[in-house]
């Protein structure tokens, strides 16, 4: 298979990336779960998430298909592919794929699902063109995408504003759309999905809670487009690091995440 996949994904495949993806993706377990009750995902069904990562909702999708449905995670990072094999209950598989452009089967999917795919990687039109693709007709088409704006720190700290700064500039610098989320619905509806749901959630997060290194880690996880853009010197982000863990860990600090924006809406004829 080619190893050359559309889109500009810019986050590294670092250490410690699996471990950002996990923490993310288990924070927002309660609203996914929410969202494919919503959906109605039943006993049986076939399902997709494309751009899946090391699970991405592979495991709620599988526990509400059951061991009568199947469940397909689709992605192009064959390190984060073989973390998710290692765990993978008997009804997951797991396959390596671009998401613009699979060699699955057209309209063999009842549900097919995309997280953090379209803001990041880009060209949110072309990745809908593929999943409907691959949709049944009258099945189900979902997205998860952020709005950005919403990362909010009190009590304020400078470090916190510097590390802000550099993520969303860095998304921004190599085309990505931290913003997808307040045009989604649009999106969709343009697609020519029919029903078309808008359910936008908001995380918050202490010094206690699971995801308190979110903003630290993911510019972590984006260190080389941050230096490749001057957004700050090795040793500034070295210094903001340090200085915003430090705040996070402050007992008294809380904060807001990037919204999310879920929308599904299903597949006309
Ligand atoms: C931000 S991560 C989100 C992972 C997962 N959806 C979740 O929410 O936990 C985006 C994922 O999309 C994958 N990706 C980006 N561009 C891709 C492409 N062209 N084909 C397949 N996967 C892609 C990346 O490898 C990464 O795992």
């Amino acid at each position: 298979m080619s190893t050359t996949f559309a889109g500009h994904y810019p986050i590294e495949s670092r250490t410690g990336e699996i471990e950002r993806l996990r923490l993310q993706a288990e924070a927002m377990a309660p609203d996914t779960g929410t969202m494919l009750d919503r959906i109605g995902v039943e006993p049986g069904w076939r399902c997709l998430d494309i751009g899946c990562g090391p699970g991405g909702i592979t495991g709620l999708l599988s526990a509400r298909v059951g061991i009568g449905g199947q469940v397909v995670g689709l992605d192009m990072n064959e390190e984060f592919l073989a973390h998710a094999r290692a765990s993978a209950p008997a009804n997951v598989e797991f396959r390596r794929g671009d998401a613009y452009g699979s060699n699955l089967p057209a309209a063999s999917f009842d549900l097919v699902h995309m997280r953090f795919v379209a803001s990041t990687a880009g060209d949110p039109e072309r990745l809908l063109r593929e999943a409907l693709r691959l949709t049944r007709v009258g099945g189900i088409v979902a997205l998860q995408e952020p709005d950005g704006s919403t990362l909010h720190c009190h009590p304020p700290h400078p470090a916190w504003d510097r590390l802000k700064s550099a993520l969303l500039r860095a998304f921004a610098g190599v085309g990505a759309d931290l913003t997808l989320a307040r045009r989604l619905y649009a999106v969709a509806r343009e697609a020519g999905l029919a029903d078309v749901q808008y359910r936008p959630f908001l995380i918050g997060v202490r010094s206690i809670d699971p995801m308190v290194d979110y903003l630290p880690s993911t510019v972590e996880s984006l260190r080389g487009t941050v230096l490749r853009l001057g957004l700050l010197s090795e040793t500034e982000l070295a210094a903001a690091l340090a200085q915003c863990r430090a705040h996070l860990r402050d007992p008294g600090t809380a904060f807001t995440m990037y919204t999310v924006a879920q929308v599904w809406g299903r597949k006309q004829t």
